[in-house]
């Protein structure tokens, strides 16, 4: 919770900004800076090409999948790797949890993970 302490710090820029730099330690390597995928060199080995993260809402109909991108990036915490092609990211766990809303209802996800979701869904084109 102290990251919570004061109301601004959970506001919804503020989330995104926070996202913004876990996904630049984290994704960028192989999602590329600019999430179109195709990413550097952390593609050497991979024998799929990184998906384009900008199009995941257009892709799924138009909304923005929270609770499967969600799920997806609780597997990659929980060191669980569909297709063993994205590293276990174990530092998206914390104690700190923040509420979001997905398509199963209102839930509370570690904050890092809620900051990640809340970059992706931000950076989602039209
Ligand atoms: C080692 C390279 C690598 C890293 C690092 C990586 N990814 Fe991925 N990611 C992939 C590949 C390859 C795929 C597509 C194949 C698959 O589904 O496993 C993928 C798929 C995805 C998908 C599913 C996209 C879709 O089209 O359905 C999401 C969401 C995603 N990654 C998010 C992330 C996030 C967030 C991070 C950082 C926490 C991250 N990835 C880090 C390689 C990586």
């Amino acid at each position: 919770m102290a990251a919570c302490v004061f109301l601004a710090a959970c506001s919804p820029e503020d989330r995104v900004s926070r996202g913004a730099v876990l996904y630049s330690e984290n994704c960028a390597i192989c999602h590329g800076g600019d999430l179109r995928g195709g990413g550097g060199i952390g593609v050497v080995g991979l024998n799929k090409v990184p998906t384009d993260l900008t199009t995941l809402a257009v892709r799924s109909g138009g909304d923005f999948p929270r609770g499967e991108v969600l799920a997806l990036l609780n597997d990659y915490a929980a060191g669980v790797q569909p297709g063993r092609l994205m590293r276990p990211f174990a530092h998206l766990t914390s104690q700190d949890t923040e509420r979001i809303k997905t398509e199963q209802g209102r839930t509370r996800i570690p904050a890092p993970q809620a900051a990640l979701l809340a970059y992706l869904e931000a950076s989602q084109l039209p």
